[in-house]
């Protein structure tokens, strides 16, 4: 019977994705969204409310009021200031890292540490929070070297610099005058890909293998962005790596993290890098999910969302199971004019479809509704999400569906999918 009310905090593509999900659930009556987006406005058995991601005391005050059973929390800024501590101590279901959990986000300084006290293989890296002793490491590293910042930066916080001109420039950028930190990590070469688990201590559910296209370029050129396109499963993570990702990387995270007073409960995105001898080693992990690594990963998803953060919100996670479409999902993000820098705003978007179903979604971000007018209203505003019987399938629905939208400027990438298909294809021969 559906019952429960639930709420989902955020206005991203991941959001609208977990919404539209947990709609779907028989035991759920309707899904609030703060503040959501248009595609969440107009989302069946959802409604958006005008309450931002980082008012906790307004986000606590709908919740009781609305008398919510569960909140799932999106971003990772709320998570970070403790938004799931708020709740619990008001007696309330939210599913998300507590504060002192999320901190393996929400400082890459103390998840490197964290990595190395639990022995979890990841790269060579520095601390510094001084320019000169921040250069003075850098003259004695190779390069390319990566530079990022500590803290949060919608994934903008991270330079790859390949000459030392470009790393001493992200070092003076990211320490400015104002007390940073930043932390001076060895590149690691090979494939990346995203492996996200759903933990409640200890005890997790995998969900497949995803891929992100970081540069908002096509070919992996230009400045990283939040995310351009993302694809599951990701054919780098085979049985034997996902294997050896789980006992090397996942199980002692979760350990370490119980083991220090910071028991995890959310999903846990582990970025990984996979070398040329199937090695996965961590380039970072998020206390969340990955935007846009979601939206094919819900095209995916055939079991019921909210039973399983229910379970997993009161403990009862080993009670959940997850079931996954066999399919390919791909998802291309489109942009709106001038992302990833300051994005323009306000431009109508025509040309969605009328009609969606299993094969075809298309996942809101930056947009608002203006009466029956969809505007555009942040630097990423649709992730057009496929699901084929392979990832060419996927890929060709979703580009067909990108080439009938239009808005002024939008800025997207051509090759989604196409360096794993590439790959498909050399396998093959
Ligand atoms: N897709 C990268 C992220 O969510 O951080």
């Amino acid at each position: 019977m559906r019952t429960a009310k639930v709420l989902v905090i955020g206005g991203g593509g991941r959001e609208h994705a977990l919404a539209w999900k947990l709609a779907a659930s028989p035991q759920v009556a309707t899904v609030l969204v703060a503040p959501g987006n248009a595609g969440t406005a107009r989302e069946a058995r959802c409604e958006n409310r005008p309450v931002a991601a980082d008012d906790l005391d307004a986000l606590l005050a709908l919740a009781r009021d609305e008398d919510v059973a569960l909140t799932v929390v999106g971003p990772e800024q709320p998570l970070a200031a403790g938004i799931v501590d708020r709740f619990h101590s008001a007696g309330l279901a939210a599913f998300g890292p507590t504060r002192a959990a999320a901190a393996i986000e929400a400082s890459k300084a103390f998840c490197k540490d964290f990595l190395v006290r639990h022995r979890i293989p990841t790269g060579g890296y520095a601390v510094f929070d001084a320019v000169a002793a921040a250069l003075a490491y850098l003259d004695t590293r190779p390069l390319p070297i990566v530079v990022k910042a500590d803290g949060l930066a919608a994934g903008k916080g991270v330079v790859v610099a390949t000459t030392p001109i470009q790393a001493q420039q992200a070092v003076r950028q990211m320490l400015g005058g104002s007390g940073g930190r930043v932390v001076i990590e060895d590149f690691l070469a090979g494939e990346e890909a995203s492996f996200i688990v759903l933990a409640n201590g200890t005890d997790y559910l995998c969900l497949p293998g995803s891929q992100d296209h970081k540069r908002v370029g096509d070919g992996d050129t230009g400045p990283n962005t939040g995310g351009m396109g993302a694809i599951s499963p990701a054919a780098v993570i085979t049985d034997a790596t996902e294997a050896r990702v789980r006992t090397e990387i996942i199980e002692p995270t979760l350990a370490g993290l119980a083991a220090e007073g910071r028991s995890f409960t959310g999903f846990l995105y582990a970025g990984l890098m996979i070398d040329a001898e199937s090695q996965p080693r961590v380039l970072e992990f998020n206390a969340r999910l990955g935007d846009p690594e979601t939206q094919p990963l819900m095209m995916r998803l055939e079991s019921d969302l909210y039973a399983a953060l229910a379970a997993a919100s009161h403990g009862r996670l080993r009670e959940a199971s997850l079931r996954w479409r066999p399919q390919a999902a791909l998802g291309v993000v489109m942009a709106a004019a001038g992302y990833p820098g300051t994005p323009r705003l306000g431009d109508p978007i025509q040309g969605l479809p009328q009609t969606e179903d299993d094969a075809l979604k298309v996942f809101h971000a930056g947009t608002r509704l203006d009466g029956e007018r969809v505007l555009t209203s942040g630097g990423r505003v649709l992730c057009v999400t496929a699901l084929g019987a392979d990832l060419a399938r996927a890929r060709e629905v979703a580009y067909a569906a990108v080439g009938r939208i239009d808005f002024s400027g939008a800025v997207y990438r051509r090759d989604i999918g196409a360096r794993a298909l590439a790959k498909q294809a050399c396998i093959a021969a």
